[in-house]
């Protein structure tokens, strides 16, 4: 979603904002703008669509100076129209960019239009702008009208801010967005993420709930939400330039789905060291699993689909009884909780508002005992949790979540196994079959990734359709879940996931020529049974195309296409399973010529409701 770059430095900053906004392209935006003191002027260009126009407005207006701020902004208050997107300047004195949103923006924009100001958007984000105006009149010190202004709004924010009199100053802080600052060399720099600041700086201090912190050349003071001085430690990222870069492929997402058996074998590398132990989810592991009674699993999107699958493994590996809430309901029920259930959350960048605020819930009602399963590092979900295991997918540029889902899967799976060797559920020989299995696993992905020249003759198909379903059936519901939200999220067309025992009791109504149905048939206990979903479906003249292991002895026939995925794996199979419903979504929005790494109305990271 909305992303913030700002500098201040002794020589042009422009570049470097550009830089930034275009590594910050990823999160999803709809338009993007940055604002410079030059020649004792706030110079400020925006423009709607991409980075690279306004860029090359930029470059028109001859932008330059030493002092800046920059956004990519995801339109949530007001259309998507240039005098909404950031920064909002007031009076041509205050400028600001912010990631959020203004809970009580009405109430405070009719006070500041009493006091004579005039609004040029529909933005929250302008009464940040004149509010702080109005205080700087008042007191002369941005940095105290920043903290004045900010006691008076209501929400989320991250939010920098300079003032045209304060040419070596800039001002910013954070409530429920994630916002650090960088260090450079005579330079200070602000971010809403790190890759925005890797061509700058890898030394970063994250800001903490309600910290405000003024930024010059050479100098870095944070106060605390009680306005005490306070310091956050330097962390050096070790996010990798070549991660954000698409080298030899077309799409981010394409790079992200070959990646998966590297992410695979490097998320599951730290178990093959130390074994399936506690210690691979921290310290304080052993006695926090030992202890609990059950487990919540808390996400959204892809990442509450892994938590789906997980529950199929918890109960019937670990014995333990698993619920999985999709967190932005579960934040708002009034939940009867049991606080010796452990609480794990599930998300790729660690930013998702609805499943933080849906953590803080479940340590409100109790919950002391709390797990993140997270990609990004040094995130405000893993922050906010006692135990943290970070996946090693690298970083996940497309909006279409591929490795971090597969990665999510093994990082589930081996928690899984720690929870039963902890209840006496498993012995050695188990565990070192788990174990095994894990270590085969990548090489099972590289045979599925291989299928892609027959998946594509599938695309082609599914380009000329307008709906899909998927059937699975088990532990591969999940992934019928998982297919269908990755072929309408990049390709637009509607797609149902459903367990295939469930085509009965209402889709198979929907089922006719028109409605090509994918089916996931691994060679497991119920594969008997979802052959006889399949011939529900052909005898309504449906055409199935399935995916079957290698070993489930499928033939084709008239309307049932079959590909052979690799030889059954056992309980990591939807692990295996997932590859070829990502490479039918990808490859089909290539027919489709969608924006498959920037679908229409998404964003990577969701810091809003
Ligand atoms: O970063 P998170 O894992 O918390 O994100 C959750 C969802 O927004 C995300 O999985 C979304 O559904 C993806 N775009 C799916 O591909």
């Amino acid at each position: 979603m909305c992303g913030i770059v700002g500098a201040v430095a002794g020589a042009d900053v422009v570049p470097v904002l550009l830089d930034g906004l275009k590594r910050l392209e990823y999160r999803g935006y709809d338009s993007a703008g940055v604002a410079v003191l030059m020649q004792g002027e706030i110079r400020r260009v925006r423009k709607i669509g991409r980075v690279a126009e306004m860029e090359q407005a930029v470059k028109e207006a001859g932008l330059a100076g030493t002092l800046g701020i920059g956004h990519t902004r995801w339109a949530t208050h007001g259309g998507v129209t240039e005098p909404n997107a950031h920064p909002h300047v007031s009076n041509g004195q205050i400028a600001v960019v912010h990631n959020g949103i203004i809970e009580n923006h009405d109430e405070e924009r009719e006070k500041l239009k009493a006091l004579g100001y005039v609004f040029e958007s529909q933005t929250d984000t302008e009464v940040i702008a004149h509010l702080v105006h109005h205080h700087y009149q008042t007191s002369g010190n941005l940095f105290k009208a920043v903290r004045l202004s900010l006691i008076q709004l209501r929400g989320a924010y991250a939010i920098a801010v300079i003032a045209v009199d304060q040419p070596d100053r800039m001002v910013c802080a954070r409530m429920g967005c994630p916002l650090l600052i960088g260090l450079g060399e005579g330079a200070h720099y602000v971010a809403s993420d790190v890759s925005a600041l890797l061509s700058a700086t890898r030394r970063v201090v994250y800001l903490e709930e309600g910290d405000i912190a003024e930024l010059t050349r050479d100098h870095l003071h944070i106060e605390d939400q009680h306005g005490r001085h306070t310091r956050r430690p330097l962390h050096v990222s070790d996010v990798s330039l070549s991660s954000l870069e698409l080298g030899q492929f077309r799409h981010y997402m394409q790079k992200e789905i070959h990646e998966q058996p590297k992410a695979l074998s490097d998320t599951i590398d730290q178990a093959l060291e130390d074994g399936l132990t506690s210690t691979l989810f921290g310290p304080e592991a052993e006695t926090i699993l030992r202890d609990i009674e059950g487990v919540q699993i808390l996400a959204c999107g892809t990442s509450y689909y892994a938590g789906m699958v997980a529950r199929y493994w918890l109960e019937s590996i670990a014995g333990i009884p698993t619920n999985v809430e999709i967190a932005s309901e579960y934040r708002y029920r009034e939940v009867a909780a049991n606080p010796r259930h452990l609480v794990v959350t599930l998300s790729q960048s660690g930013e998702t508002l609805d499943t933080l605020e849906a953590l803080k819930y479940a340590i409100a009602l109790g919950h002391q005992a709390t797990l993140s399963i997270c990609n990004v590092r040094e995130s405000a979900i893993p922050r906010a949790s006692r135990m943290v295991f970070y996946t090693r997918a690298g970083a996940e540029i497309g909006v279409a979540s591929t490795k971090a889902f597969t990665t999510q899967l093994v990082a589930l799976f081996m928690l899984c196994v720690v929870i039963a060797k902890l209840r006496g559920r498993i012995d050695a020989s188990k565990e070192a079959a788990y174990l095994d299995t894990l270590r085969h696993l990548p090489g099972s992905v590289q045979h599925a990734l291989n299928l892609e020249p027959q998946i594509c003759v599938w695309a082609e198909h599914f380009a000329q359709k307008s709906h899909a379903l998927f059937l699975g059936r088990g532990v591969h519901y999940p992934i019928a879940l998982e297919g269908a939200l990755k072929l309408k999220e990049i390709t637009y067309i509607h797609a149902e996931g459903y367990p295939a025992g469930e085509l009965k009791h209402g889709p198979l109504a929907l089922v006719d020529a028109d409605m090509p149905v994918v089916v996931i048939a691994p060679n497991d206990a119920l594969l008997e049974k979802v052959k006889s979903n399949m011939q529900e479906v052909r005898a309504r003249g449906g055409e199935l195309f399935v995916f079957a292991d290698l070993d489930s002895h499928f033939g084709e026939q008239e309307g049932v296409h079959v590909i052979r995925t690799p030889r059954h794996v056992g309980l990591l199979s939807p692990v295996v399973h997932a590859i070829p419903v990502q490479l039918l979504a990808y490859n089909t929005a290539l027919k489709r010529g969608t924006d498959v790494d920037k679908p229409r109305n998404l964003a990577k990271s969701v810091t809003v409701e």
